[in-house]
């Protein structure tokens, strides 16, 4: 390592106590400078954050500083594994597709509102594991369209869904675990129009196939069974006849819908679209939860996409008979006033997978597992020997995890609702936020120990 000459090089003449004083600091200063900001801490731009947030405002909320914001949920088939598909809650972008700044590739001007802000694999890539979907006949082919009347026109429409389609095939052949699930409002009038369209985009292959859905509101399979087998890829059409005819599950058969736009965002309620059966229908196991307005507002959204959105979680769960909503259909994923929309989904898994008031509280060696993981990813400083006998020492503490035990960190103050002064460490802005920032210090403290420890070791 270069530095460490430096340090000897410096340090050689010191006495031995203030010698290892030296390296002791220069350590963990080493450690605590190659992280990024952490969630809530004051940023100026997104690179600065650490992986999995980015830097926001949110002044619909009254809230001017600039700091550190979740956009990526916890996948939680990576802590909680061997579950029924239906014992996990995934985050899904309302209008995938319509993305801020996109044109239309008929070239015309799109006069169409937008819902998001990135392509749909950068979607995927950020943990969004549902896309909905309109599709068209348009062009002679079936395409991406956000229309009104069953009809897509040059200034309605976005592009031909088998590249939205491609993008999710090579998603799913890049990550063979992951499984996706997409939910087609359907214009589509051409006979074998979507198999078409699904054919060649190359995702039949991975089709969960309808007569493995749970018909009569049982489980559903558990999805280590259905990577195994390569079933994937959920598909549900807002049109009946196609389950039939083609082989698409016809979505209200087997998912329960909350109501959509601005009628379902009113606090305090939580009732079914009118397509859907009612929320507490048990002969159904799936439970979709919209959280958007009618009319997408990029400026509002940052707040729509936090408290009221966990609250109304929370409120769709009591209306569906203690159920958690297994889709949080949102506008805007990436935007809120903290957590947002990560932080919902992690809360309905958590109640989903553990009986937690979030999957970071289950209480699972996995957890511990994976921390130390990422921890020496980023102490490549430290030989070999000596991350391998950490991992060794996590695994010895593997217990598994009983429904219901959780870990849940202590209560931290609440965050400031706008720009001000800012402590030490970054206001915390979630339990779970605060109690991560402790550990990360631990650990640096852990490593700078050991740094030292080598570095004498090389005099
Ligand atoms: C739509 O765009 C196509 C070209 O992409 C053009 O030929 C057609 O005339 C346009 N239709 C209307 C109604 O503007
Ligand atoms: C789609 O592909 C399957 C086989 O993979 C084939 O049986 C079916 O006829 C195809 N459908 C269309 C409409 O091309
Ligand atoms: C569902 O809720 C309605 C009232 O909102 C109630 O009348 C009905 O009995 C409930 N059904 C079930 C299956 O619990
Ligand atoms: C969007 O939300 C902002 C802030 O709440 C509001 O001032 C504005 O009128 C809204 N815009 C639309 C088009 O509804
Ligand atoms: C933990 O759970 C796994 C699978 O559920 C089981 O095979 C294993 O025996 C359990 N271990 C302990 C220590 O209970």
């Amino acid at each position: 390592m270069k530095g460490s000459n430096v340090v000897a090089a410096a340090g050689f003449n010191l006495p031995h106590h203030l010698r290892i004083l030296f390296l002791f600091f220069f350590a963990f200063h080493l450690l605590a400078t190659c992280s990024g900001l952490k969630l809530g801490e004051t940023c100026s731009s997104d690179n600065q954050c650490d992986a999995g947030l980015r830097c926001q405002t949110c002044a619909a909320n009254g809230n001017t500083r600039s700091r550190c914001v979740r956009i990526q949920p916890v996948i939680p088939t990576t802590k909680m594994k061997g579950l029924p598909f239906n014992k996990y809650s995934w985050l899904t972008t309302h209008n995938s597709y319509a993305m801020m700044g996109a044109k239309s590739l008929v070239g015309s001007i799109l006069l169409s509102p937008r819902n998001q802000e990135d392509t749909v694999t950068n979607q995927l890539n950020n943990g969004i594991r549902g896309l909905m979907l309109d599709m068209y006949d348009f062009n002679n082919g079936i395409w991406l369209c956000h229309s009104f009347g069953g009809q897509c026109y040059n200034y309605t429409a976005f592009k031909p869904a088998v590249e939205v389609l491609q993008e999710v095939g090579q998603f799913l052949s890049g990550h063979p675990s992951e499984i996706v699930t997409i939910f087609i409002e359907d214009y589509v009038t051409t006979p074998q129009g979507l198999s078409k369209v699904f054919n060649e985009s190359g995702l039949t292959q991975y089709l969960f196939p309808v007569s493995s859905m749970p018909k009569r509101g049982g489980d559903w399979p558990i999805v280590d069974d259905m990577v195994k087998q390569n079933q994937r890829l959920l598909v549900f059409t807002s049109k009946p006849e196609k389950e039939a005819a083609e082989g698409f599950a016809y979505m209200w058969r087997y998912v329960l819908e909350s109501q959509y736009g601005d009628d379902g965002l009113i606090p305090d309620t939580c009732r079914n679209r009118a397509e859907s059966p009612p929320l507490n229908t048990t002969t159904m196991s799936l439970i979709l939860e919209n959280h958007f307005p009618t009319n997408p507002n990029n400026s509002r959204v940052c707040m729509e996409n936090s408290l009221p959105l966990e609250a109304s979680v929370k409120t769709c769960a009591r209306a569906a008979g203690n159920r958690w909503p297994n889709f949080i259909a949102v506008d805007f994923y990436q935007r809120s006033d903290g957590g947002g929309t990560p932080e919902a989904v992690d809360e309905a898994n958590g109640h989903l997978t553990c009986g937690c008031p979030n999957i970071a509280f289950c209480k699972v060696s996995l957890k511990t597992q994976r921390h130390f993981h990422s921890l020496y990813q980023n102490w490549s400083p430290i030989p070999i020997f000596l991350q391998l006998k950490y991992i060794y020492f996590c695994i010895l503490l593997q217990v598994n995890a009983t429904f219901g035990s959780c870990d849940i960190p202590p209560l931290a103050p609440p965050p400031p609702a706008s720009g001000g002064e800012q402590s030490l460490f970054g206001p915390p802005l979630s339990d779970s936020a605060y109690s991560q920032r402790g550990q990360l210090q631990l650990h640096w403290l852990f490593g700078a120990i050991l740094i030292t420890k080598l570095l004498l070791l090389q005099f």
